[in-house]
């Protein structure tokens, strides 16, 4: 997600700005900026598609920006391309406030209507910019900027951290943050905002959290923080004593560990802003109804755990659509000469957005007369850039090689876009449509629930992790969903693995069952739970340990037969995978912790594979 740095003291700002920028250059990003308030009280923004290098030659070859007091930004797109406009900072149309901003605005196209309808215009795509619009508005308007930043806060929803200058006030940065990470650091000749501590520790140790719905004003020499009611509080600071290491994970031991921990949040951001007043809204599907309904087949088209994705929404689309859906794999897509045209659907699933196996399938589809609609992490990527349609998962940057935030939200929202058009051809009940999108919305909550049973993961992995083989069974979405449980494992863990659909492994694979062999089930899709229990029968009449990964509801069945039981809660069958992949990848995670092996950089592997 976005990096954000801010500064005000007795030192020239740029430097600092770029040094704190550099050291968030881990979190992912398309571009960068600053901004600074000159000594002679002019705002000044110099902002660069590119990494940080394009930003400093710019800087380099123009007078020097000076001023002690600024803020930086890189860029993690989410609304709007990644170029010069869309970078951060924004500035309101007098040019005389800038905003840095890291999270999402969920109502910012309505905000940004009403601000045109007042002559306002508006220069770039993002949601951030109608921050900066909207201060200047109210700053006009009211004629203070702390009221103006009290007025914005109250009309914008969704997730934000933001720093704020306004050249009017040159000696005062202001500060505030809702459900994004925004923290104060203290230092010996001025202070700081940052988006996460690593950005200061070449400055400072001693800093305060911000929480929701608190502002900040600081100034060289002071801080003041403020809470919801705008009453001053004071807030006990703390002592960091992370290396720069420690703190880019913030503070877990790896990326993976965190993206896995951040996909409460990730689901939150990419489903939330698609749901209004009980309806699910796809503002990129606007006017394709007519196309939607007159579907007859979809192809569902990826690489690895986004092909994984793509089984899971095989049987999903299925059951709600009751048009064939099928999943392919992009290496085999591409060559197989694809029955396509005007009537098929072909969904490419990419969190790189750059695979190039499914960027050729997607060129392949095209050609044979099909749309082609994305799910991508990576906005502005060529996959994106080369579909009809492109829908985005809002899970920010996916550092660790082996996926796991975006497996989730792609599902997420994969499973939506079903949903979506489902009711729009009037496939589902309106009562079951109320149901799954009351479950949506639950999601993000059940899944940091799944996140706290970490210590059952861990005894599992701590009993399993010396196996050479294992085998992952389950029926139907159990059956797909242990596609990518076995991945995971294979990924970061060396171990061998084999993902079988529970009812075929007495056509041959059974024969490799033996005593003390490792068998994973899943037993959460509930309509074959009898059948799924067999299985488990079968492979422990042959020796194996079994471990069961169950719902609330089908726990008690299986209970009796599990070597280790792995319960997670109930939520709409259809969403159900979304909550049970979670035992698996940190079951996969602590049993390659347990081998020592490098977790977030596994041997032979790219986090983008560009090379067929
Ligand atoms: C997943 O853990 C792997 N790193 C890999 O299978 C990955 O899913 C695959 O290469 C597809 O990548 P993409 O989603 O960026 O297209």
């Amino acid at each position: 997600m976005c990096g954000i740095i801010g500064y005000v003291g007795k030192s020239e700002a740029v430097p600092i700005l770029l040094d704190g920028l550099e050291r968030l250059e881990y979190r992912g990003y398309d571009s960068a900026g600053v901004a600074v308030v000159s000594p002679s009280n002019t705002l000044q923004v110099v902002k660069t598609k590119g990494r940080l290098s394009v930003l400093r030659e710019h800087l380099d070859a123009q007078d020097p920006l000076c001023g002690t007091i600024g803020i930086g930004h890189t860029r993690w797109a989410t609304h709007g391309e990644p170029n010069d406009t869309n970078a951060h900072p924004h500035v309101g149309s007098d040019g005389k406030i800038a905003v840095v901003h890291n999270g999402i605005i969920e109502n910012y196209l309505e905000i940004r209507a009403s601000l045109e309808r007042k002559g306002i215009p508006f220069h770039s795509e993002t949601d951030t910019e109608v921050i900066a619009q909207l201060l200047e508005y109210y700053y006009k308007k009211l004629g203070n900027i702390m009221n103006a930043v009290y007025a914005v806060l109250g009309r914008i929803e969704g997730a934000y951290a933001m720093g704020i200058l306004c050249e009017d006030f040159p000696g005062q940065m202001i500060a505030a943050r809702k459900d994004a990470p925004l923290l104060i650091g203290y230092g010996e000749d001025g202070n700081f905002i940052a988006s996460d501590v690593t950005a200061l520790l070449a400055h400072t140790r001693t800093v305060t959290y911000m929480e929701d719905g608190e502002v900040a004003v600081l100034t060289g020499d002071s801080v003041q923080i403020y809470d919801r009611e705008r009453s001053p509080i004071t807030k006990e600071r703390h002592t960091v004593d992370w290396d720069v290491s420690a703190a880019e994970k913030g503070g877990y031991a790896h990326f993976m560990l965190k993206e896995i921990m951040e996909q409460g949040e990730a689901v939150r951001k990419t489903i939330s802003p698609r749901i209004k007043d009980g309806r699910i809204f796809i503002e990129e599907l606007a006017g394709m109804e007519g196309y939607l309904e007159g579907l007859r087949k979809i192809c569902i088209v990826a690489c690895g755990s986004a092909f994984h994705v793509g089984m899971v929404g095989k049987y999903v689309l299925e059951r709600l659509l009751r048009i064939p859906v099928d999943a392919y794999l992009a290496s085999e897509f591409r060559y197989s000469e694809p029955l396509l045209g005007d009537d098929t659907l072909v969904i490419v699933i990419s969190q790189s957005g750059e695979t190039l196996d499914s960027m050729a399938a997607l060129r392949e589809a095209k050609k044979r007369g099909s749309k082609v609609l994305s799910i991508v992490n990576v906005v502005g990527s060529s996959i994106a850039r080369e579909s009809d349609i492109t829908l985005y998962t809002w899970a920010g940057p996916e550092i660790a090689v082996a996926t796991t935030k975006a497996y989730t939200t792609q599902m997420a929202l994969l499973i939506l876009l079903g949903v979506y058009c489902a009711d729009m051809n009037g496939r589902i009940s309106e009562e079951e449509y109320k149901t799954i999108l009351a479950d949506f919305l639950a999601l993000p909550e059940k899944v940091d629930e799944v996140l706290k049973n970490i210590e059952a993961y861990q005894k599992a992995a701590s009993r399993y992790f010396n196996q050479n083989s294992v085998f992952y069974i389950g029926r139907n979405l159990d059956y797909a969903l242990g596609l990518e449980g076995s991945l995971k494992l294979k990924e970061i863990s060396y171990i061998h693995s084999e993902s079988y659909a529970a009812g075929e492994l007495k056509h041959g694979t059974i024969s490799l069952i033996e005593p003390g062999t490792l068998v994973i089930s899943l037993a959460t899709y509930a309509p074959l739970l009898e059948k799924t229990r067999s299985n488990i029968v079968e492979v422990r009449a042959r020796g194996a340990d079994v471990i069961v990964v169950a719902t609330e509801e089908t726990a008690p069945a299986v209970k009796d037969q599990a070597d280790e039981l792995l319960v997670i809660p109930n939520t709409h069958r259809l969403l159900q995978p979304v909550l049970a992949v979670i035992p698996l990848q940190l079951f996969a995670y602590y049993v390659a912790l347990n081998r020592g092996c490098d977790i977030d950089k596994p041997r032979n592997l790219a986090k983008s594979v560009t090379v067929e």
